[in-house]
This record gives structure tokens, C-alpha cells and sequence, in this order.
């Protein structure tokens, strides 16, 4: 009932035009007869244009990495959410650990993020997970609780079952070092209790929880097919055609 999400997270990467539309034109005939999954990408904001271009009337979503969450004024250098609507962005990558750990955004500004996103329909991707000092105190679990109840403060049932959650294991993020599919899962079903607990049963079903982590053309058909993981959040493997389309077609071939 959970349809698939495989985003491509560029991150400070291919933010020129040529570079962004040079890859892009490699990954849509890749992609273009994928149809049991949602293809999203995440590139800069000084390639979104360019980008939102040259997917109209493709398969593939696009996505910002980030924005602010109020809708205009003085806030130098910030972006609204209004802008990313206007552009034809689908959903906004949000609460990212680089942008938690190195630009210290907290889960209270990322609520606030949050709401605004869905104010304005545009659907949240939502990233949370452990650093490596937590999960070796055995703590990842009250962490990631942590992070979601502030992080998920007043939302209504239906504004969650729009956003995505992206559990990304702080360790595993650039690493090669990935979380077992056991581990993911493990959390994975964590953070669908915790849904169940504070929403409801429905919500818990509905809600899209990615892994993001190192994944890899050849790790990624063991990591989806856990029942609880519904598809990734792709970092580094994402900027080549080649190898992000594998890993879609990875996802597209998984029983979910
Ligand atoms: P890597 O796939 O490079 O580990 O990055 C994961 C990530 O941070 C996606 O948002």
C-alpha cells in the first residue's frame, strides 16, 4: 500500500546547469519506463530551474534540499517555500544531519519547517537518525524518538502521512559504511511504532520510510527488500546516471 520513494540527494554537488542537465539527460531514457516507485531529485538551487525544465512530462520529481520557514521578508539569503512551489518543486528535503550537525538547525526550527512545507503542498522529506556515539551507547532509539516528537510537533494524521521520514544513520552517510538491512529495519519498525503510538494504526501504514546510507548499486536490492523500508535516500551513488538508476531499478524490481 506504501508506494516506493527513491531520492537522489546532490547536495553541494553539480550546482552549475550544464553539469545538472548533462547527468539528467543520461538518467531520463535510463528511467523513463520505471513506474512502481517515486523518483525524486534533489539538486541544488542554483540548478532547480534548469532541472524542473527538463523533467516536465518525465517520471522523475524534483525536490529542494532545504528552506526557510517563513514566506518572505528580510531574511538575506534564505529561500521560501512559496519560491520552490512557484518553481514546480514536489517535495523539500528537510532537518538533513549536515544541515543538523555543521549549520546547527534544531528539531524545533525543522518543525516549523515542516508545517510551513505542507501549508504550502509541498511535501516533506524528513531526515532523522543516530550518530555513531549513540547507537554504540545503545541510545539510538531514545535519540530518534527525540527527534521525532519535536520534529513532528502538531501535525495533523494527514499532514504526516504526506511527509516522507528518511532514516539516515549519521554514521553510515558518506562512509561506505551502511547499516545491515537488519539494523535499518530494526529502526524502521521503530519509527512506525512510534507513529502508531502517537498517531494511529492507518498513519503508521501509510507513512514512507526511506533508508539513506551508503547505499549502493550493490547493497540496495537487500536493503529494500525489508518490509518496513520503502525505498532510500541516495547520496553519492546519486550523481551518476549510471549508477542511481540501478538503484531505482533496484527499488522498482522489490517486492514492497
Ligand atoms: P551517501 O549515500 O553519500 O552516504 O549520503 C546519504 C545521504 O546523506 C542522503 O541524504
Amino acid at each position: 500500500m506504501r508506494r516506493p520513494i527513491i531520492g537522489g540527494n546532490w547536495k553541494m554537488n553539480k550546482g552549475l546547469p550544464s553539469e545538472a542537465t548533462d547527468m539528467l539527460k543520461k538518467l531520463i531514457p535510463l528511467v523513463k519506463n520505471i513506474d512502481n516507485i517515486d523518483i525524486v531529485i534533489a539538486p541544488p538551487y542554483t540548478t532547480l530551474i534548469p532541472v524542473i525544465n527538463l523533467t516536465k512530462n518525465t517520471n522523475i520529481m524534483i525536490a529542494a534540499q532545504n528552506m526557510y520557514f517563513e514566506e518572505k521578508g528580510a531574511f538575506t539569503g534564505e529561500i521560501s517555500p512559496i519560491f520552490l512551489k512557484e518553481l514546480g518543486c514536489s517535495y523539500v528535503i528537510l532537518g538533513h544531519s549536515e544541515r543538523r550537525d555543521i549549520l546547527k538547525e534544531t528539531d524545533e526550527i525543522i518543525n516549523k519547517k515542516v508545517k510551513k512545507a505542507l501549508n504550502f503542498n509541498l511535501n516533506p522529506i524528513v531526515c532523522i537518525g543516530e550518530h555513531l556515539i549513540e547507537r554504540e551507547a545503545n541510545k539510538a532509539k531514545e535519540f530518534i524518538e527525540k527527534q521525532f516528537r519535536i520534529s513532528f510537533k502538531d501535525l495533523s494524521d494527514e499532514e504526516l502521512q504526506k511527509t516522507v521520514i528518511a532514516y539516515e544513520p549519521i554514521w553510515a552517510i558518506g562512509t561506505g559504511r551502511t547499516a545491515t538491512p537488519e539494523q535499518a529495519e530494526e529502526i524502521h519498525i521503530f519509527i512506525r511504532d512510534l507513529i502508531a503510538s502517537s498517531y494511529n494504526s492507518k498513519t503508521a501504514k501509510v507513512v514512507r520510510i526511506q533508508y539513506g546510507g551508503s547505499i549502493k548499486p550493490s547493497n540496495a536490492k537487500y536493503i529494500f527488500k525489508k518490509e518496513n523500508i520503502d525505498g532510500g535516500l541516495v547520496g553519492g551513488a546519486s550523481l551518476q546516471a549510471e549508477s542511481f538508476s540501478e538503484i531505482v531499478k533496484a527499488a522498482n524490481d522489490s517486492p514492497f
